[in-house]
Formats: structure tokens, sequence, C-alpha cells
């Protein structure tokens, strides 16, 4: 059978609890259906680390990383260390040197639960954002110059490349025709920002001409969050950049019903290098270590790392069982339900189980 050596890096706040949680979901899933073996290894990086040793990953990250199939990713981020110290430290050391380029966020309403939007047809929302995930506003160029003075100064360098509009807009054209609807929508802001969101529209242009099937269409980022509220089933497959989709993934995932069950693939399409899945979510401080952090986002991001493997029969028994349990009302709070994280894995572990009947 075949066999995939996964890195888990649950890092910090409810990431350790919702991996943990993903693991056990993944390996009854491997041990039920017999098609395949999986083995995760720790690694401890993240904020008790870098307290330990002084940094967030070992120096050689990019090479551990390259010794797995994938990674399977919690969260970083502690309220006593500055955001931007965490995040460079761990998951932004990773998504751009390794060129994961295609960040891939599908977002729907489970069965059992809804939409908070009157808006939404009956089925719920149904959308796949793509995130550039390698320039754009997190090219991580800047600077800071006459420090504590009234006249400091700083730049936050927003780098777009042609290359990298276009991997990402044959990325998001593809992935738009996998889809019933066949319909891209491309978010940019190229009224106030006249040259890299310029450069975006005429890619997509250019890029469109090739698939001919995908029909598209243009939208500037803040009318965009009011298409989303308001006509959420005019959209399908979205695309844009780096930042405007961070923010656009969190509204969306609240938008379907909850950022807890919202997952995502940092994907190297070229394959050289492994790709990364990670709930959509961060630390959440609030609800750390209580217990009842869904864990559903993150068997979701289990299940698309098999499909990228190469087990899509495993991720949609996997997504399947996850559907029952919602449909029966097994719900963590931020779904308006009672379950514990606990509770959730045991019914998608007891579904796993009947799989094997
Ligand atoms: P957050 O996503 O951690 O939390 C926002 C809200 O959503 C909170 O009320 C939280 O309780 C709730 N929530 C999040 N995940 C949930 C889940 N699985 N189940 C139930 N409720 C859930 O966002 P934040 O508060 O802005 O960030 C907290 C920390 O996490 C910061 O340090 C931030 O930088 C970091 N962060 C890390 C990642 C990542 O590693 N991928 C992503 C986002 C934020
Ligand atoms: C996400 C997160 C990260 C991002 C942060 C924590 C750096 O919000 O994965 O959505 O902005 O990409
Ligand atoms: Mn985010």
């Amino acid at each position: 059978s075949r066999r995939y050596k996964i890195a888990s890096i649950p890092a910090d706040g409810i990431g350790p609890e919702v991996v943990s949680a993903a693991i056990d979901v993944v390996s009854k899933l491997a041990k039920t259906l017999k098609t395949f073996t999986i083995e995760f290894t720790h690694i401890p990086w993240g904020t008790a680390y870098y307290k330990k040793t002084g940094a967030y990953a070992d120096e050689n990250v990019l090479d551990v990383l390259r010794s797995y199939d994938a990674a399977l990713f919690g969260s970083v981020g502690a309220p006593d260390v500055p955001d931007h110290i965490s995040l460079w430290g761990l998951l932004l050391a990773i998504r751009g040197p390794l060129q994961l380029y295609a960040n891939v966020r599908p977002v729907r309403t489970f069965p059992g639960t809804q939409s908070p939007l009157r808006t939404v047809g009956a089925k719920g929302i149904d959308w796949l954002l793509v995130r550039e995930n390698s320039e754009g506003e997190y090219a991580g160029h800047g600077g800071r110059s006459h420090r504590g003075q009234t006249w400091e100064t700083a730049t936050e360098v927003a780098i777009f490349t042609y290359t990298g509009i276009e991997r990402i807009m044959r990325f998001a054209f593809t992935a738009a025709q996998t889809r019933p609807r066949k319909f891209l929508t491309v978010v940019t802001k190229s009224n106030s920002m006249r040259n890299g969101m310029v450069l975006w529209d005429e890619v997509a242009l250019k890029v469109s001409k090739d698939f001919p099937d995908v029909n598209w269409d243009k939208m500037l980022v803040d009318a965009m969050t009011v298409r989303m509220v308001n006509q959420p089933d005019s959209l399908d497959t979205i695309v844009g950049t780096n930042l405007h989709m961070d923010i656009l993934s969190d509204l969306a995932a609240a938008l379907a019903g909850s950022i807890g069950v919202a997952p995502s693939s940092n994907l190297d399409p070229t394959r050289k290098n492994p790709s990364l899945f990670e709930p959509v979510h961060g630390s959440a401080f609030d609800i750390t270590g209580k217990g009842v952090a869904n864990p559903v986002a993150t068997f979701w991001s289990a299940a698309e790392m098999l499909a990228w493997l190469g087990e899509e029969e495993a991720k949609e028994k996997l997504m399947g069982c996850v559907e029952r349990v919602c449909e029966a009302g097994v719900l963590t709070r931020d779904l308006g339900g009672t379950a514990s994280t606990k509770d959730v894995t045991k019914a998608v572990c007891d579904e796993i189980e009947l799989l094997g009947r």
C-alpha cells in the first residue's frame, strides 16, 4: 500500500488541539480503509520552542520539510510575543521560501449548519477562494528609518511580478474549469493602485484567452465585500492578491457559517516542494485550552492533503463522515452547538468505523 510521511507542526494556541484531533481522524481513516499508510512526525516549532531556543524554527526549516511528503500545520501566534515576530519566524518563513504560491481556500456551508446571510440560497455558500501566496503585500520588502522620531518613516512595499501573477491566474482559471459553474471573479484594486493592480487586470485578460470555457468578471475589492454579502449566489471561484484574499477568506468563512470550518492548502503546483495544509483560523486565544475549538477546518485541511497526495477517495470518504456528523447536530459552539472538540472527533471516528463494516 502507499505510504506517506507527514510533518505535523501544531505550534500555538488551539493549534495542538485541532491538529491532534485531525491526526486521530486521519489515522483512523488509514487503519479502516487500508489503502494507504500515513505516519505523522511531531515537529515542536512554535512559541514554546522560541522561548527555549530563541528561534521559532530550526535554521534548516526548508530542508526539514523537504524530507516529508506534506506538512499539517496548526497555528502560530501567542499573546506575549509580537505577531510579526511569530509569523515571520515560522509560517511566513515557509510559504514564500518554499514557493507555495497557491493558497486554496474553499468555503462552504455544511449540512446541519447555516449561513448568517438571508440572501443565500438553500444550499448555502459554496465558493473557491484562490489566494496568491508568495508575493504582493507579503513580499517582506520595506523598512523603517528615523526610528523613534516624529519624522519616522516606514514602507511596506507590495511586490507584483508578471510571473507571479500569471502563474496564480492560470491556477485560478484551471481551478474554475473543474467546478460546475466554471465562473471566476478576479479581485483587484486597480482604481487607486495604478501599478501592480493594473498589471493584475492585464494578466487576467491575457490568461483568460486560454480558457474560453471559463466565464469571468472583475471586481474592486471594496465592492467585492458588498457582493459577497448581497449576492453570494453570484460568486463561484475567486482569485486575488495575498492581502486581499487573506481578508476576504475570513469574511467568506464567517458568511458560510464559521471560521472554524475553513481549510487551506498552501500548494506548490510544480510539486518540487512539499505542500502545507492548515486551517484558515489562528491561535484563538479566547478559547485556547477550553476543549471547544472546532476541529472541522483542520479535518478538511487534512482531507485536502490526502487528495493532494493522490488519495482522492480517502478525502471524499472523510468529508462524507464530517458532513454526516454535522448533519446529526454534533456541532461546536461556533456553529451554535454544544459539542466539544473531543465529541466531534469521536463522532467522526465512529463514522469512519462504519466505513469499514
Ligand atoms: P483567530 O482566528 O485566532 O480568532 C478569531 C476568532 O475566531 C476568535 O474569537 C476565535 O475564538 C474564533 N475561532 C478561531 N478558530 C476557531 C475554531 N477552530 N473554533 C472555534 N472558534 C474559532 O484570529 P486572531 O484572534 O486575529 O489571531 C490570534 C493569533 O493567531 C494571532 O497571533 C494571529 O497572528 C495568529 N494567526 C495565526 C494564523 C496561522 O498560523 N495560520 C492565522 C490567523 C491568525
Ligand atoms: C492566514 C493568516 C496569516 C496570513 C497571518 C497569521 C500571517 O491570517 O493564514 O490567513 O495573513 O496569511
Ligand atoms: Mn488570515
